[in-house]
């Protein structure tokens, strides 16, 4: 009887003296309700009493037993809400899927877009970000002081060296490094000084293509461009051709596809300025344009993709805007 009011009371003041954590709250399970803890100490005592005796006593215990089990598991209940939250997780719950991100659609539309080129025979090379007056205009046959200039001039740095505003600026280099024939396309991102609005971006995205052999046409152009959108948009998707002006090709030409706004108005959209590749060019990279003859174009990207998803405003590609991105 003295033990079991002495283990009563130093269990009252157990719980009065808690801090509420849970190892505080296990060494008191241990303490009352473990294998060697007070109550079967007290239990163990019991089994030597007499019959009458363990008819008084063994009630007794038992009800303290459930006290102590009670007051230990509103203790748990306590300190799980109090204690850090990784306690109170249910980890038997199934798993929330995490929302990891994805590619930028004009990433995805680039790899769709080179995988059509490889297809028909073409490498990929990568292009710069920042290249030199040179490559950018010297050698695609641009004199210095050209009036032609202003359509591309764009920011400089303190070097003389600019943020490419074409992929046209590795025409050279591709030139120069490759022995015809030979197929290539040149993904890049180009910048401008522009004043935007919804088809036009200061930065934004080209995949040049140029192909040079013996024997290549302005017919054979026409061809791999019209398989090129038919592939792409996998429907015959009106096109027209036009000519234009661009110094370093002669003929010039621009594709142009048709274009449906909101309004439900159709406009004719320029998506590929191409041409045959200028004897100049040809020549400033050792080439002699008697033998050899080149085409060469550069995809607006951003506008293949608009086209392709009915996106009405071209600067929704980089205004980071999650809405947006998420649909894709
Ligand atoms: N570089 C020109 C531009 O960005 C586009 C262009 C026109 C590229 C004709 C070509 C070409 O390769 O042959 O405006």
């Amino acid at each position: 009887m003295e033990k079991l009011q002495a283990l009563k009371k130093t269990f009252n003041s157990d719980i009065k003296n808690t801090d509420d954590s849970s190892e505080m709250l296990d060494n008191l399970y241990i303490k009352y309700l473990g294998k060697k803890g007070a109550i079967n100490n007290i239990i163990s005592e019991f089994v030597k009493l007499y019959p009458n005796q363990k008819k008084e006593w063994g009630p007794r215990i038992n009800t303290f037993k459930k006290e102590v089990e009670t007051a230990l598991k509103n203790l748990q209940q306590k300190t799980l809400s109090s204690e850090n939250v990784i306690n109170s997780i249910d980890i038997t719950l199934p798993g929330i899927k995490p929302h990891i991100g994805h590619t930028h659609p004009i990433t995805q539309m680039k790899h769709y877009a080179e995988n059509i080129f490889l297809t028909m025979g073409f490498k990929v090379v990568d292009s710069l970000e920042v290249d030199d007056d040179f490559n950018h205009f010297e050698t695609l046959n641009f004199p210095k002081g050209h009036p032609a200039r202003d359509m591309w001039d764009t920011f400089w740095t303190e070097d003389h060296l600019l943020p490419i505003a074409h992929t046209s600026t590795m025409q050279h280099r591709i030139l120069k490094t490759h022995t015809p024939p030979f197929r290539v396309i040149i993904p890049g991102k180009c910048f401008r000084y522009e004043a935007t609005d919804t088809v036009h971006e200061h930065t934004f995205y080209q995949i040049e293509g140029m192909y040079v052999s013996k024997d290549t046409s302005l017919a054979e152009l026409i061809g791999v461009l019209e398989t090129f959108i038919y592939t792409y948009y996998r429907y015959k998707i009106p096109y027209k051709i036009q000519p234009t002006f661009f110094p370093f090709v002669e003929p010039g030409l621009e594709l142009l596809v048709e274009h449906k706004l909101k309004s439900g108005e159709k406009k004719w959209l320029e998506l590929i300025p191409a041409g045959m590749i200028h004897p100049n060019v040809l020549k400033m990279a050792g080439l002699d344009p008697n033998t050899y003859k080149g085409f060469a174009w550069a995809i607006g990207l951003d506008r293949l993709v608009m086209l392709k998803y009915g996106i009405s405003d071209i600067r929704a590609f980089h205004k980071g805007d999650l809405r947006f991105l998420q649909q894709f």
